[in-house]
């Protein structure tokens, strides 16, 4: 497919909450990591968060490419970038961030924080070429709280 042809059959939109089950299929299908918060119920519950602005790439009915942004009233925070292999190195993984961009840039934030596996080192390629270098101050620290599931319904 020419670029123009892609870009022809390509939009970009926010998730809603019936599109978690398609979005975890294509995280799983497309490689990304997948931890405890990766299923349907999460994905559903902060697709109609008011904080989050969750952005898809659709070819059609196909999710080619997401990215979620939050505002937590202090700072930006990206997350879950991610484009089909198929799709890669076409701007795609770029114009997800622009989007969330322009959308925090409405709420007047200023800091955003990216959190990237140190294992992708093609990860850590992207983040720097649109404008997120390294921070080579700080280290995460990770705390999980064990509880149940919201998909569980208990
Ligand atoms: C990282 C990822 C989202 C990039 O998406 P993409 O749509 O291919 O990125 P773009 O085409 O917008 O790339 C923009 C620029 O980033 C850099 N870049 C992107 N992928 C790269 C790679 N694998 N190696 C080196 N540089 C890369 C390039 O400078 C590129 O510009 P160019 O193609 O003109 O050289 C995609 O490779 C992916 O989904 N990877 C697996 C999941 C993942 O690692 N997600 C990131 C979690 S933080």
């Amino acid at each position: 497919m020419t670029d123009l042809a892609r870009a022809a059959a390509m939009a970009f939109r926010r998730a809603t909450s019936n599109d978690a089950e398609a979005i975890v299929r294509f995280w799983q299908d497309s490689g990304a990591s997948m931890s405890v918060t990766d299923e349907a119920g999460y994905v559903r519950r902060v697709a109609q968060h008011p904080a989050a602005i969750f952005v898809l790439a659709v070819a059609g009915p196909e999710i080619i490419g997401s990215l979620l942004g939050t505002f937590d009233g202090w700072r930006g925070n990206m997350y879950r970038l991610v484009v089909h292999p198929r799709h890669r190195r076409h701007g795609i993984g770029r114009e997800l961030v622009r989007h969330v961009e322009r959308a925090f840039a409405e709420l007047d934030v200023r800091r955003i924080t990216v959190l990237v596996e140190v294992d992708r080192p093609g990860a850590m390629a992207f983040w720097s070429a649109v404008g997120y270098p390294r921070d080579e101050h700080v280290i995460r620290h990770l705390g999980i709280i064990r509880s149940r599931s919201v998909s569980d319904g208990s």
